[in-house]
């Protein structure tokens, strides 16, 4: 039986369109927009709300210190990019790590990929000028193109369909590899020996045979391995480009309540989670567990009011602060927030993005970041939540299955120089699947040590 939806409810999402919607194009022919959105809101949905719901009730868990989310991906996925090569490379680096995470540190993983339509950016200017030309900034793929001409920056509304199409094919292989076998522990499990026999990671060693002891021991016991060949695997993205959320959520038939079935989790950024704003209405109204970054300026009274706003009544998993501190804040800026939360009691998931409060430039000129400024932020992160007796319940982090030169350090020991190697990203530097991996056994340390 299906439930009918509220005409209210329905009438609520559209509400934004009276608010400030922060970096939004400026598209330059409302028609085409229109028709784009029209052929959105007939397609089918990319993701059901019934798996948006399971994720809620597993990042509830994670909240509980019960389990811990890894979400991870590219800074913004590029249409070019999404080749099977490069959608395997990032699904085979988050569930190495997860496996890392889940047998170094007995607690099970959550895996996200920032992935399936992760193809609007926030950009800190509206425009980008090279020598004396001035043309609208980049956005993402789904609204512009990178080169720098007018007609590749103009933005688009065909390329919202394409994003969807793109978005399809992705999650479509995606469910195909976390279903059909390549996800399997005893295969996972398998290459991460490959990384651990690398001399490079000596320090790993001991965390490395602990880990093939369990997985060991689980076949001793005669665990069934075939029940491991399928994990779930969640979709994410930023809902920031608000004509392709709104005609890409539906109505549940079971419950009769909006879902934004573009992805099971959606994230507010940091520039456009304003109290009063176009995106904290509209992601108040739809059922899909929430996430809103938090950097160093947040205060206390803010976390409360986005609670109120966007998880009022304290349902477990709906939640999930996505703190950005930079390592040098995370340690003074924290607590406060934590503190203030956990006093008000309605259960938030509290997540760790070590990646966008530590951006610099290199000598050499490029936008990068230190894996040592990552670490520590991460570090700083567990060490607060420790003293707090508050859960630190996962990590966001940019990332990429190839063996790009993004992000200074690691042990491969990127230097200044190393960048140039394979720098590759559009927007931000990502870590490549080597630093990935360390990062993850860096990351049971600090989870045994919590
Ligand atoms: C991002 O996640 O790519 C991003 C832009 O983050 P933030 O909103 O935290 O700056
Ligand atoms: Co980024």
């Amino acid at each position: 039986m299906s439930v009918e939806p509220d005409p209210q409810v329905v009438a609520g999402l559209d509400a934004w369109e009276q608010l400030t919607a922060a970096q939004q194009p400026q598209w330059p022919d409302a028609e085409s927009l229109r028709a784009a959105r029209g052929r959105l809101a007939s397609l089918p949905p990319l993701v059901f709300a019934g798996e948006a719901d399971a994720l809620r009730a597993q990042l509830a868990a994670a909240g509980r210190g019960e389990a811990f989310l890894l979400q991870g991906g590219d800074c913004a996925e590029t249409f070019a990019e999404a080749t099977a090569d490069n959608i395997r490379n990032k699904v085979k680096t988050i569930l190495q790590m997860a496996v890392v995470l889940t047998y170094g540190a007995s607690l099970p993983v959550v895996k996200m990929g920032r992935m399936a339509g992760q193809y609007a950016k926030p950009r800190s200017s509206d425009s980008e000028t090279r020598d004396d030309v001035t043309l609208p900034a980049f956005r993402g793929d789904i609204i512009n193109d990178h080169a720098f001409t007018p007609e590749a920056r103009t933005p688009d509304p065909q390329r919202l369909l394409e994003a969807y199409h793109t978005s399809a094919s992705t999650l479509n292989l995606i469910r195909a590899f976390t279903t059909g076998g390549f996800a399997s522990l005893l295969r996972v499990h398998e290459w991460n020996r490959g990384f651990t026999t690398n001399p490079a990671y000596k320090r790993y060693d001991e965390i490395a045979a602990e880990i093939d002891r369990a997985i060991r021991f689980m076949a001793a016991c005669g665990a069934d391995f075939d029940a491991l060949r399928t994990v779930d695997f969640f979709a994410s993205h930023e809902g920031l480009l608000l004509d392709y959320e709104r005609p890409l959520t539906r109505i549940d038939s079971r419950t009769g309540l909006p879902y934004d079935c573009s992805a099971h989790f959606l994230w507010i950024g940091e520039r456009t989670r304003q109290l009063d704003g176009a995106h904290v209405d509209y992601f108040s109204r739809v059922h899909n567990p929430i996430g809103v970054k938090l950097g160093p300026t947040t205060s206390g009274d803010d976390a409360l009011a986005l609670i109120d706003r966007l998880n009022p009544t304290g349902e477990p998993g709906r939640l999930t602060f996505i703190t950005r501190m930079g390592a040098s804040q995370v340690r003074d800026r924290l607590p406060a927030l934590v503190e203030k939360v956990t006093a008000d009691g309605r259960p938030v998931t509290w997540v760790c993005d070590p990646m966008h409060g530590n951006g610099i430039t290199s000598a050499t000129g490029y936008k990068t970041r230190r894996f040592s400024d990552v670490m520590d932020e991460v570090a700083g992160f567990f060490e607060v939540h420790r003293a707090l007796g508050t859960v630190p319940g996962g990590l966001h982090i940019e990332l990429t299955g190839d063996d790009v030169t993004e992000v200074l350090g690691g042990s491969a020991e990127i230097d200044d120089e190393g960048l140039a190697r394979r720098y590759e990203t559009l927007v931000d530097p990502r870590l490549n699947h080597q630093q990935s991996l360390e990062m993850a056994f860096q990351v049971v340390e600090l989870l045994r040590a919590a």
